[in-house]
């Protein structure tokens, strides 16, 4: 991978590196993000707008390719979301996804009407038509449906490419004009010649090239900070995870010594973690890092808690306060950089923006810190490299830029730490024992070749006491839960079946090798009911 961060290049040709993109025009479907990111795979880029997007507002975009999600009206529905009726005649080609599909019926002169029968779930797709869209989609592949209308009487110049036993025509196209429609959904994983269609219109019909590459990505958006932070200084508050890791990463290639990262020690990370973090970034990246150790604030803004909530309130009222006497005694900052990911960018897509200059302002800093506002005169502009990436491509930057894959692979961590999960009250004590039993946790985790199979693994201490036997004493001491779960997106989840063999290490370890526990108990509770997170 070269990296040019000579000159900066005029924001007109970062248009130009942009130019390989297919737009979605969202309906409201809970699925056009994920249409992102399966185009995203094909390595050419991709971004959700609102269908409100005007054809004019389109033109200047020149995408190679619009689709149309699917949304939760009906096209008959009096407040049902109509796109600009323009975009047909911008000769770019368009998919319809379901409900962008019967919209592109009706508005080119066909007939939607309700299903006798509403379709949902798996379909087996007939396929009439192999050429084109459908190119290698096998005939009798399984797609996913999930509709109650249908399109009737297709519009003049329109024709079938495949139908289902309850959906005469379940893929059509006007192939001269380029467009097309899918009542089924491409997008979802249960849909399995899926991303073969979807490769089809980006590469078939749209005519893209490959230019969405993790490289291509470091190398622009080095250009861009450069463009918008100029001689100013940038502040970044590292967490340790892989967004901020890897955003101090970019920014420092940027704008060097303009950058000054800064890392709040609560005293409520794992064992190791702080040195661990400030040493890669010093002796691997040649990044200093300005290490705040505030372990003795935190902990006495804390001392007699016992309500969760208080608990937390109070460390993100804490770190409010130590990032606010830090930033002043090392800035002034120009800039605050932010980890914001490019699904919290379609989700907050209207707030947070100065509607004076149009930029978006920190009110608060990023959610994992669970903090609230900055105080007013602390306002920063914010550089935000990553908005326009999902997860998975911040993990692929990380690793392309060396990032160590304990950190690019690292589980969720709740920004108060073992502070929550340290039940009641909070002591330099049953922090020390924890850190140690989650150390274990994590050893034989790691030992095992589970770390990756995991959503999140870790160790609980109770503020209580049971009694045990060890050697001819009675002991009388603290239980550790551990808590393992298997998750998508940490919304639901569901205790970890691990192999009991691997347990019994881990209880006669902790039992053996923590002083103050005599007890280890497996949490089988999903969520709901439960949380995973025990505070
Ligand atoms: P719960 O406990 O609500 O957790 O089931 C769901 C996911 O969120 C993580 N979590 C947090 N993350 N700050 C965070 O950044 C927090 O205060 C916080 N609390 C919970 C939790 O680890 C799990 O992955």
């Amino acid at each position: 991978m070269t990296l040019q961060t000579s000159e900066p290049l005029p924001i007109e040709s970062l248009a130009q590196l942009n130019r390989q993109i297919i737009v979605i025009l969202d309906f409201g479907s809970q699925y056009s993000e994920l249409i992102a990111r399966r185009i995203r795979e094909t390595q050419v880029y991709s971004e959700v707008l609102s269908y409100r997007t005007t054809a004019e507002q389109l033109l200047k975009l020149n995408p190679k390719g619009i689709i149309l999600s699917g949304g939760p009206s009906s096209v008959y529905d009096p407040v049902a979301p109509h796109c600009d009726r323009q975009i047909w005649e911008l000769g770019i080609p368009i998919l319809g996804v379901c409900y962008g599909m019967q919209l592109m019926v009706q508005q080119q002169g066909g007939e939607v009407t309700r299903s006798q029968r509403a379709e949902y779930g798996k379909a087996s797709l007939s396929i009439d038509d192999p050429t084109d869209l459908l190119t290698n989609v096998e005939d009798g592949t399984t797609m996913w449906m999930s509709h109650g209308d249908s399109c009737n009487v297709l519009p003049p110049g329109f024709e079938i490419l495949a139908h289902t036993d309850n959906t005469p025509s379940a893929a059509i196209a006007h192939h001269e004009k380029k467009l097309y429609g899918v009542q089924f959904h491409p997008e979802v994983v249960h849909s399995v010649g899926g991303q073969a269609l979807i490769r089809n219109f980006v590469y078939h019909i749209c005519d893209c090239e490959p230019t969405w590459t993790t490289a291509a990505f470091v190398e622009q958006s080095i250009r861009e900070i450069q463009a918008k932070v100029g001689d100013k200084r940038v502040l970044l508050a590292l967490s340790g995870g892989v967004d901020s890791s890897t955003l101090a990463f970019l920014l420092h290639k940027a704008i060097g010594d303009q950058l000054t990262c800064m890392f709040i020690d609560q005293g409520f990370m794992r064992k190791h973690e702080p040195e661990r973090l400030v040493k890669l970034f010093k002796e691997q990246f040649h990044i200093g890092v300005e290490y705040v150790n505030a372990r003795d604030r935190f902990l006495s803004s804390i001392a007699d808690i016992t309500d969760p909530e208080e608990k937390r309130r109070r460390i993100g009222h804490e770190f409010i306060s130590v990032f606010e006497e830090e930033s002043r005694r090392l800035g002034p900052f120009d800039y605050l950089a932010q980890g914001t990911l490019y699904p919290d960018v379609i989700e907050s897509a209207d707030t947070n923006v100065d509607p004076k200059t149009g930029e978006r302002v920190a009110v608060k800093i990023k959610s994992h810190h669970n903090v609230g506002g900055l105080p007013k005169d602390l306002r920063f502009k914010l550089v935000e490299p990553l908005r326009k990436l999902f997860k998975d491509e911040v993990r692929k930057v990380g690793r392309s830029i060396g990032l160590p894959e304990e950190i690019v692979n690292r589980h969720p961590f709740p920004g108060p730490g073992l502070a929550i999960r340290i039940l009641g009250e909070v002591t330099s004590e049953r922090l020390e024992i924890l850190r140690d039993a989650d150390l274990i946790v994590r050893q034989e985790i790691n030992r095992q070749g589970m770390y990756s199979l995991l959503w999140q693994a870790f160790a609980v201490l109770l503020p209580i006491r049971s009694v045990g036997v060890m050697g001819d004493k009675r002991t009388y001491a603290y239980p550790i839960v551990l808590r393992f779960v298997s998750s998508e997106d940490g919304m639901t989840a569901d205790w970890a079946r691990v192999p009991y063999e691997l347990l019994e290490i881990i209880s006669t370890r902790i039992v053996n090798e923590v002083p103050g526990v005599n007890r280890v108990v497996y949490d089988v509770t999903s969520k709901p009911p439960g949380t995973i997170e025990w505070e």
